[in-house]
């Protein structure tokens, strides 16, 4: 399913008209008749039903349902709207005039607005929708409190008004919708921020934009678990431990072993064929203990840290790996530092994660001149960082964040962590829009870096392994509070391909 931003909306709405030859009001009917289809589904033709309309085409929205409501029978629809005649688009007039030859009353006082809800069962609402352009004042929030405070329940036409459509910021005021009825793609603002608390339940209804006109355009794609089937790895029967990649973890440190110890063991179990832990001395036995699989490699220490000499054994040892994975509790120092550079001048594909993240802020040229292919895996503190935006900024407009970066560095798979996470490269994107909470604590963030290294050594392709890796992660903490298990090894999706088992708590 497809992600977009308002504008690239508008442009397939133009592209349909202009290309398929579909008018602009024939557009609108058929946005009109995909919230119809949920009425009829959920009401008999008695309910009494009160639609809201804007100015803009969302309004236009409001006005064709009301029309095809009343030619189906439908005896008790009402509208509202602020806007007079001459304030509508022309195609939202069209349709309001439409309800007017059908007798279809329609109210313009606020003070007629609570009456209204109070004698409705239904309300629709069509007052902004991707055309929202600033924060909401005056009668109009006046409008959204009052349908708030009525508890009716409400469907929302394309967005919940007063959400944003591109970064889901309440602007004001909103909607709280119960359902939210959108059209041909999910719109960026129904999955970020607010947006989707303030949806309800969000049905996308086709109005006939075909899929490859969708696909030309800037989108991302959500992923779900088919389309994470499709990018998992393939394990074949006559395969060997070198069939599935060679693996180089760098990190550790005495005070944060367990971050590479949860790295090793999710990577093991994401299907890696052999992994080396490059790590400091002081913890290299507990390590042994801990990860029975692994091959160990003791680096000089001090104070339980990587110390200045790890790099002329990092040189001696670095070999012919499939993958350097770097950063899980490493610590930041000098050496640790030196560690990162030395790894990004490699030829060698590489992951970045954690305290590395916070080492290559000082590498951004070093990133750019790289061409083996490089992962890196931010929350928002840590992109901000990488991007020199505060958390905010990023947190404000996540997708403008991450196409700015990508643009920026072209050989660089940025997996995005937050609430929700964005994957992507300057020529593919990805959403994860499941999981929860449960992940919000110390260690998550080093299982997703095991399991999308687990991936990525086995397919080498960056991208795939990241989408997979994070929905792989999310579902996981999805199905362990579905099972109320708080401390057990979990089957990652009984159905994948080769079922191992991840340790989350
Ligand atoms: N306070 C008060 N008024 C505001 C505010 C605000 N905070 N913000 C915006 N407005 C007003 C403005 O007057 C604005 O019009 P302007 O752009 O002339 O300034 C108007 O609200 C915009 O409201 P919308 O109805 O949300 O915007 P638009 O007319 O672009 O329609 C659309 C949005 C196309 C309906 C979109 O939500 C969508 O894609 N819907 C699904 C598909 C569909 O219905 N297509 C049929 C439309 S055909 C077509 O548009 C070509």
């Amino acid at each position: 399913m497809y992600i977009v931003d308002s504008k690239t909306m508008h442009r397939l709405d133009e592209q349909l008209i202009k290309q398929q030859r579909v008018s602009s009001l024939d557009l609108m009917k058929r946005a009109a008749s995909g919230v119809k289809d949920y009425i009829d589904e959920h009401h008999t033709k008695l309910v009494r039903i009160l639609i809201v309309c804007g100015v803009g085409n969302n309004g236009g929205d409001g006005f064709a349902l009301a029309s095809l409501l009343k030619e189906d029978g439908y005896v008790n629809v009402t509208l509202f709207t602020l806007a007079n005649e001459n304030q509508l688009t022309s195609d939202a007039r069209f349709y309001a005039l439409r309800c007017a030859q059908l007798n279809i009353p329609c109210f313009h006082q606020l003070h007629e607005l609570e009456g209204l809800l109070k004698n409705s069962e239904q309300c629709v609402d069509a007052l902004f929708g991707t055309g929202l352009s600033r924060g909401i004042h005056g009668d109009y929030a006046q409008v959204i409190h009052q349908i708030n405070a009525s508890k009716l329940p409400c469907i929302s036409i394309d967005m919940p008004s007063g959400i944003h459509s591109d970064t889901g910021a309440c602007m004001g005021c909103a909607i709280h919708a119960d359902v939210t009825i959108s059209f041909a793609c999910y719109k960026q603002g129904q999955l970020l921020g607010e947006g989707r608390r303030y949806c309800g339940h969000l049905k996308i209804v086709d109005i006939g934009i075909p899929h490859e006109m969708i696909a030309k355009e800037e989108h991302a794609i959500l992923l779900t678990e088919d389309k994470t089937r499709q990018l998992l790895p393939k394990r074949f029967e006559q395969s060997h431990k070198g069939s599935y990649g060679k693996v180089l973890a760098i990190g550790g440190s005495r005070s944060m072993h367990g971050a590479i110890t949860l790295c090793a063991k999710a990577m093991l179990r994401s299907g890696v064929g052999t992994l080396t832990l490059f790590v400091p001395k002081s913890i290299g036995m507990l390590l042994a203990m801990k990860l029975e699989e692994c091959m160990l490699i003791e680096a000089d220490d001090e104070n339980g840290m990587f110390a200045q000499g790890a790099l002329s054994l990092l040189k001696e040892k670095i070999g012919d790996y499939d993958l350097i994975v770097i950063g899980n509790g490493m610590g930041r120092t000098k050496a640790s530092e030196a560690l990162v550079a030395y790894v990004l001048q490699q030829d060698t594909p590489c992951i970045l994660d954690a305290d590395a993240l916070w080492s290559c802020a000082k590498y951004r040229e070093l990133i750019k001149r790289r061409q083996a292919p490089l992962i890196v895996t931010p929350h928002p503190k840590e992109f901000s960082y990488l991007t020199s935006k505060s958390t905010a900024e990023i947190k404000a407009d996540p997708f403008k964040a991450v196409r700015e970066f990508t643009s920026c560095y072209p050989n660089v798979t940025l997996v995005y962590k937050d609430y929700v996470s964005i994957i992507a490269t300057d020529k593919k994107c990805y959403v994860n829009c499941i999981g929860n909470n449960a992940l919000a604590k110390g260690g998550s963030g080093d299982v997703l870096c095991g399991i999308i290294s687990g991936l990525y050594a086995q397919s080498k392709q960056a991208i795939e392994a990241a989408g997979a890796g994070v929905y792989v992660h999310a579902k996981c903490a999805d199905e362990l509070l579905q099972v109320k298990m708080q401390t057990v090894f979990y089957q990652v999706i009984s159905s994948l391909p080769y079922p191992r088992y991840i340790k989350l708590y």
